[in-house]
């Protein structure tokens, strides 16, 4: 029999793409989102779709008393670093008491499988690649909800085994063109605003900083496509048969800087899009890579599209494609 697999947020960027791919390899899927950032033309035709938000225990009652689910894989949650440090009110709320909540309507529903999305937000900055017993230091509210919640996973494990994967995304990025992309509104991300920028849709792109402790003094990320985080995720789900607890990252080891990003953009759409630098943006590490030995050894995983040329020509597609977002 099919397993099937509830995914709270899969109406989102990652969440949707995940769906696509569970889908393929056979899972059944149930996409539960508010839709308040996520897009109902990115669910992909095969999963059901119940609207719902994650705080609203009542709903998630009647949706776990009514199908019997294998697992669930917590994709919803607001993201923006930015923001987090204007409203960590919203942030606390839907990250991590919505979190709280899913958890533990689960448990109280026999469901005992979650894979949920952390981050390298978690970390310190380092300026080696980060291994997951490295020194934790979210340098934002938005990592510190993603910390909070990977402590409420770990006690719900050690107290009523909830079987847990916490994966730590590094920045995810890329597009599986045509159908789904990277559109959140409103658009922080670096890859996407320095593609509007080659589109016309933008003036320039705005460098958060060019003063910090790297190379070229812009910030440095560790680029993964959604479609390698993808299939982590389906492995960690088989995991967790045999393994009762997970952490791992997720990432391709290699750094770029922000000016890097932007010109290997330049190289791939062709087109000149013009820099200015500003102030730096609060919350922003200096350096955020990647070590994922852990992830490849344990999960068998390895990242098919590790190239940041590859992964910004998967999304530019996208983004001709869809000039306007979904
Ligand atoms: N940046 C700019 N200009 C912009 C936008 C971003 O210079 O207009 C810079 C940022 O300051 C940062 C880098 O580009 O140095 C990447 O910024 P993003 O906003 O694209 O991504 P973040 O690194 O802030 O955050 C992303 C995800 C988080 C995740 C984190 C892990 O949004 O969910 O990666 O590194 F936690």
């Amino acid at each position: 029999m099919k397993k099937r697999i509830f995914v709270a947020g899969g109406a989102g960027y990652i969440g949707s793409v995940v769906t696509n791919e569970l889908l393929k390899s056979n899972y059944q899927v149930t996409v539960y989102d508010n839709l308040s950032k996520g897009h109902k033309s990115s669910i992909p035709k095969n999963a059901k779709f119940i609207k719902g938000d994650i705080l609203d225990r009542r709903k998630l009652e009647r949706t776990f008393k009514e199908t019997r689910y294998d697992a669930i894989i917590l994709f919803a949650g607001r993201i923006e670093v930015g923001v987090s440090m204007e409203d960590p009110g919203v942030f606390y709320l839907n990250n991590v008491v919505g979190s709280f909540t899913l958890v533990e309507t689960a448990i109280a529903n026999g469901i005992k499988k979650i894979v949920f999305s952390s981050s390298a937000g978690v970390y310190a900055s380092k300026d080696t690649p980060l291994v997951e017993t490295d020194l934790i230091g979210p340098a934002s509210v938005y990592g510190h909800t993603k910390r909070i919640t990977e402590e409420v996973l770990s006690w719900y494990n050690k107290t009523l085994g909830l079987r847990y994967a916490a994966l730590r995304y590094f920045n995810a990025a890329g597009a599986t063109p045509p159908d789904r992309g990277e559109a959140h509104q409103p658009e922080t991300h670096l890859i996407p605003l320095v593609l509007q920028v080659a589109l016309g849709q933008r003036k320039n792109i705005k460098i958060f900083g060019n003063d910090y402790p790297t190379p070229d003094g812009t910030c440095v990320r560790d680029y993964i496509h959604v479609l390698d985080l993808a299939s982590a995720h389906i492995l960690a789900l088989k995991a967790l048969d045999k393994q009762d607890n997970l952490v791992c990252n997720l990432g391709n080891g290699e750094g770029y800087s922000v000016k890097e990003v932007i010109e290997t953009a330049r190289e791939v759409c062709k087109h000149e899009i013009k820099a200015i630098v500003a102030p730096r943006r609060p919350g922003d590490n200096a350096i955020l890579v990647a070590n994922a030995s852990k992830a490849k050894k344990i999960l068998g995983w390895k990242p098919n599209v590790p190239d940041l040329k590859d992964i910004i020509s998967s999304a530019w597609e996208w983004h001709k494609s869809h000039p306007k977002g979904y």
